[in-house]
């Protein structure tokens, strides 16, 4: 399919998108659709690059669990009348109206059984249908205010449009065409910004710290993570930078530089109770050979080492002592050295103050006309295919006004 017309800009349009994004694209599909003329510009070379990349290249497009609670804004009021009106059922019928196979991998997370694709292709699919026009590597130079509208000054000309929705996504990711430009676009008609901070990102450690975990990377096992209000219940995975996996990518959203991360490395099972009870079966067994019953070898070692643990048969292990081992082992506490900041950061917390803009519309309540759809706003999703929720939801929102 064709993704780049090269014919020259409209003059005016109804609509003018700026981000060929998850967003973008969906709002111009629900906006087109109505009967109003769209035009779609990305500065980048090719459309939905984010969703190509997502899911491991299978894109998680949404979560059958899917609420309000799944999401962090100032105002987490802010994002429920969209999604409410624009939910996860909705976009799966679309997913299926195309006959794209998918599947739930865990927790509700729904992703496609071939690629990301897919995904863009439904989305490109549905802009053909609604006659939006898209134009990518066109780079926007200027947003004015103009008589019933905007004046956009492009690489490829200008364009007057009565309706402009920034579609600019956050600032994760930067060589895939992530930029603030969507913020400045805020500042420039006098919206606020929530301070922005890179999120779904994993930990990075110390020199120390690694050299003591080199025998680590690669290796995961199931954890809660917990930090300020934050706790999930998920796989954590050494890396060669530090620390990965779904457990950190969650917690690292409730994570300030300097805090400690508090982990439960034994999440499904109470060590307190369960140790007395094996020195009882087997008295004789080694510590650590009871906890590769938990852990493998090569964890069990690390831990006793970084908790100061020495093995020896169970039966030389007072009460007490089991009772410590076991709150060693289920409240370890690690304060990551950093975060992989936004060079490989999912998402972006913070953005757009939703404070001034409709929930129900996504219009600026300052300035009529102007619409801010998907991660630009500050609401920033969980783990799990919410953050695409919440492109489509917002989007579909403000196609159906603008
Ligand atoms: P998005 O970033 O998709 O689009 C913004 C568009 O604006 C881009 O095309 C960009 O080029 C364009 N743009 C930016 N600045 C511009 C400028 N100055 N001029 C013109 N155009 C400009 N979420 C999820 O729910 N499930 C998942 O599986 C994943 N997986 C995932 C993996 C990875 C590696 C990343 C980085 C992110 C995810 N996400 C995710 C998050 C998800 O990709 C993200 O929340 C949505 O893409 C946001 O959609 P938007 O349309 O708002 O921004």
């Amino acid at each position: 399919m064709t993704e780049i017309s090269l014919s020259a800009l409209p003059e005016r349009v109804d609509v003018l998108v700026i981000g060929a994004g998850a967003a973008g694209l969906m709002c111009a599909a629900a906006a087109g659709q109505r009967g109003r003329s769209v035009l779609v510009l990305d500065h980048a070379n090719k459309v939905g690059k984010k969703i190509l990349m997502s899911g491991g290249g299978r894109c998680n497009f949404t979560n059958l669990y899917t609420s309000p609670e799944n999401f962090y804004s100032d105002n987490p009021h802010f994002c429920k009348s969209a999604l409410a009106r624009y939910s996860q059922w909705d976009f799966i019928a679309l997913v299926e109206k195309h006959g794209i196979a998918y599947h739930e991998k865990t927790l509700g997370q729904l992703f496609c059984d071939n690629k990301s694709r897919d995904i863009v292709d439904l989305l490109l699919a549905e802009c053909r249908t609604a006659k939006a026009q898209i134009r990518t590597r066109c780079a926007i130079s200027a947003v004015r205010a103009a008589e019933a509208g905007y004046r956009v000054e492009t690489t490829m000309g200008t364009v007057v449009c009565e309706s402009l929705v920034v579609a600019t996504g956050g600032l994760s990711i930067p060589t895939m065409g992530a930029t603030g430009f969507g913020y400045d676009i805020a500042r420039q008609f006098g919206l606020d910004i929530v301070p922005t901070r890179a999120a779904l990102v994993p930990f990075t450690q110390h020199k120390r710290q690694l050299d003591r975990q080199s025998s680590l990377p690669g290796t995961s096992l199931a954890v809660t993570a917990s930090c300020a209000e934050g706790s999930f219940h998920e796989q954590m995975l050494f890396t060669h930078r530090g620390l990965s996996g779904p457990a950190i990518l969650q917690i690292s959203s409730h994570w300030r530089e300097g805090q400690a991360v508090t982990f439960d490395l034994a999440p499904d099972r109470n060590l307190a109770d369960w140790l007395p009870q094996r020195r009882q079966q087997s008295p004789e067994s080694h510590l650590h050979s009871v906890l590769a019953e938990v852990w493998s070898k090569k964890l069990v070692q690390f831990f006793l080492l970084r908790a100061e643990i020495t093995s020896r048969p169970l039966k030389q292990v007072t009460e007490a002592e089991l009772q410590q081992i076991g709150d060693k082992l289920q409240r370890w506490k690690l304060v990551p050295a950093g975060s992989e900041g936004y060079r490989t950061a999912e998402v972006t917390l913070g953005g757009v103050n939703t404070a001034q803009v409709s929930s129900r519309t996504m219009e600026c309540k300052t300035q009529a006309g102007l619409y801010f759809v998907g991660e630009v706003l500050d609401v920033t999703g969980w783990l799990g295919g919410f953050n695409f929720q919440w492109a489509w939801a917002s989007a579909h929102a403000a196609g159906e006004v603008v």
